[in-house]
């Protein structure tokens, strides 16, 4: 059977999120199932093109997984023979710049999240690729979550009758990096250098409500940096500067209200890192990850308030789990393999720098909402 070859120029892979969701999670991964099957027979095979600043952590990485293909350059990796796809997974701030070189160079584009830092910048990148009739994406790894997946179907099937209320609790804490090092880079804490909860988790709650509950329509958030000084990461200390915590409140069509804490200075008392709460009409749900669990309105208790008396039933209990029924792989595996049949197939891609865009809007609303102390509308975009 034939293999076609694809180069995909990755760009950040010694970061967090590079290394390990989409170079070994995902794109390593895909050539140890032995490539990506394509309608036609053949099958799909990634090969790496790592770009990045650090000479040494690049080769180094090369070796470890026997990959060929490396340089510092951005030029000369978007210049590779095999070249089709540019991947970043930088830090923030340095990603319009390199997007558009790949896109001018007529690539095809995948991006994590946010996908610029102002809307702006967003909706032109979304612009120049479709003026460029190149593929575009943007990660909204949430969606392919076991739990979410699951609270999904919950949806699709009408458990909930009307949906009345969202209710989201993500995060935990990050330690300040001074007697326990901190387990997120230091650049998240400073807003000079793209960083802040608002930036880094409002795109993700628009396509999560946008996609499993109901389009966004408007915004209030407060911020809070209860931390304002952290460790970085050689120990020096430095003043956060950026939000690091965000209680947004968001109205979504059909009168559904979504509200969302997300923060790194919160303990976890939770089951998962994120839990989403859905109630309606006719049941209940709480999805996290992974699992997620729902409760009917035929079996909902039915409390009375008395502080005199404890506790008089077990809540917690009284939820039943919703069965895997399928089989879940990494959600970014995933998503990375829908964008490859896109990229050689044509198959429809939902998931694109607009929709990419949609999570920018809403931090860049959230933060002037932050600012200014007022609730803001979320109009519909546009390219
Ligand atoms: N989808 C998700 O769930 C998710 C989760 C975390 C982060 N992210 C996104 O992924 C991106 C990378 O985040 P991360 O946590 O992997 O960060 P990281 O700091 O671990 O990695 C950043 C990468 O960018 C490179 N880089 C390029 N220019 C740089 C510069 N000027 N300063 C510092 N580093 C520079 C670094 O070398 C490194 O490879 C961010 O845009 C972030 O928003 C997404």
């Amino acid at each position: 059977m034939s293999r076609k070859v694809i180069g995909i120029v990755m760009n950040g892979v010694t970061g967090r999120m590079g290394y390990r969701q989409h170079l070994v999670r995902s794109i390593l991964a895909i050539r140890e199932q032995g490539g990506l099957p394509l309608p036609d027979g053949r099958t799909l095979w990634p090969e790496p093109i790592l770009v990045g600043r650090n000479e040494a952590k690049l080769r180094a990485l090369a070796e470890r997984h026997d990959l060929a293909h490396w340089t510092t350059s951005l030029d000369e990796a978007l210049a590779h023979p095999l070249a089709e796809i540019y991947f970043d997974s930088q830090v923030t701030q340095a990603r319009e710049p390199a997007l558009k070189a790949a896109i001018a160079a007529g690539k095809h584009v995948y991006t994590e999240k946010p996908t610029a830092e102002t809307l702006d910048s967003a909706l032109e990148l979304a612009r120049l690729a479709r003026e460029a009739g190149v593929a575009n994406g943007a990660v909204q790894d949430k969606l392919f979550l076991p739990g979410l997946l699951k609270l999904k179907r919950l949806v699709d099937g009408g458990f909930f009758g009307r949906i009345l209320s969202v209710r989201g609790e993500f995060g935990y804490w990050v330690f300040e990096g001074d007697w326990q090092p901190a387990q997120r880079p230091s650049w998240n804490y400073r807003a000079e250098d793209g960083g802040g909860m608002i930036l880094d988790m409002f795109p993700h709650w628009r396509y999560v409500l946008d996609n499993l509950i109901a389009p966004v329509r408007s915004v209030y958030a407060h911020t809070a940096t209860h931390l304002p000084q952290r460790h970085d990461e050689r120990g020096r200390p430095y003043d956060a500067t950026a939000d690091d915590a965000a209680y947004g409140i968001f109205e979504l069509e059909g009168g559904i209200t979504a509200q969302i804490n997300s923060s790194w200075a919160v303990r976890v008392d939770r089951d998962e890192l994120v839990e989403f709460q859905v109630d309606g009409t006719e049941g209940s749900a709480v999805a996290g990850l992974r699992n997620c669990r729902v409760q009917h309105r035929a079996t909902t208790p039915k409390p009375v308030w008395n502080p005199d008396l404890p506790v008089t039933e077990p809540f917690r209990h009284q939820w039943q789990a919703v069965p895997d029924n399928d089989e879940f792989d990494n959600g970014f595996k995933v998503q990375w393999e829908l964008f490859l049949r896109h990229v050689t197939t044509g198959s429809p891609y939902h998931w694109d720098l607009l929709e990419g865009a949609k999570g920018v809007q809403l931090a860049e609303l959230g933060l002037r909402s932050a600012r200014e102390g007022r609730r803001l509308d979320v109009p519909a975009l546009e390219l």
